[in-house]
């Protein structure tokens, strides 16, 4: 799949506005907001990659940080975020920009952030790598990348994955995805959605070889306790927190 057609899920009006209703109504997480706090200081020049219609960099405003940059591949998103940060008179930048193709200098940033598995809604591995090293060259060294992703080897989804394993060793999964792991399902009315549920083996091997070392990985529910419209907006997902060596 073509990382366009993946794409063609987020500029629909009904998932510009799921993720615009977000910003006011879910906000940053309560693992979001402890972690964001531990790695990143408010004076800091912050890369946030995939923010949809702002919920993080609008989230992380409020907290005092002046100097996030939101970035999004749909200009839909993109327009929407500007919108809501005028209606609340706030002054987060947005631009679009493509996680694979960054428009930014070589070690520009002081830190990076892609949020709620963006990263993982880009198809094809070599794709998802190509974001990792870009996403590690416009970062300085020793700084911090945060981001998360449905990892498929957590209980509770395991039955799922061994039935799909089946239909792959018979060659009859679906046709339109490429890799063990990935999914491409009808989320709303109509809308095919693309994802990547990832070996957290596969993840860590990607990350070290763009030049980071993960710190911590762990489910956001190991982290703390979310509140019921968190839960209700996101599943559980795997928090990785890796620096730039
Ligand atoms: C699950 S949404 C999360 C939106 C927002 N961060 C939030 O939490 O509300 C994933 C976002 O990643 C964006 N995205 C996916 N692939 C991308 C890419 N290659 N470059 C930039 N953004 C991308 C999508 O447009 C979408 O807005």
């Amino acid at each position: 799949m073509e990382i366009a057609e993946a794409q063609t899920y987020f500029r629909q009006t009904t998932v510009v506005d799921h993720y615009s209703r977000a910003v006011a109504r879910v906000g940053l997480w309560n693992s979001e907001e402890k972690i964001f706090q531990r790695l990143f200081q408010p004076e800091q020049s912050l890369l946030e990659l995939g923010c949809g219609a702002g919920r993080i960099a609008i989230g992380l405003w409020e907290l005092n940080y002046r100097h996030v940059l939101g970035t999004d591949y749909c200009p839909e998103m993109v327009a929407e975020a500007r919108r809501i940060n005028q209606v609340l008179e706030y002054g987060v930048p947005f631009q679009q920009a493509d996680a694979t193709h960054l428009p930014f200098d070589d070690e520009q940033f002081d830190g990076a952030i892609f949020g709620f598995n963006g990263l993982m809604q880009i198809p094809g591995r070599s794709n998802r790598q190509r974001a990792m090293f870009e996403i590690a060259r416009v970062i300085k060294p020793g700084s911090w990348f945060v981001f998360t992703g449905h990892d498929r080897n957590r209980h509770g989804r395991k039955s799922f994955w061994k039935e799909e394993h089946k239909l792959w060793v018979k060659g009859r999964q679906n046709p339109m995805i490429e890799e063990f792991g990935d999914l491409y399902y009808e989320a709303d009315e109509g809308y095919w959605m693309y994802i990547h549920a990832a070996d957290s083996a596969e993840v860590q091997a990607d990350l070290e070889q763009a030049g980071f070392r993960v710190d911590v990985s762990a489910l956001r529910s190991e982290i703390c306790m979310e509140p019921a419209e968190v839960r209700e907006f996101s599943d559980d997902t795997r928090f990785w927190i890796a620096q730039k060596r």
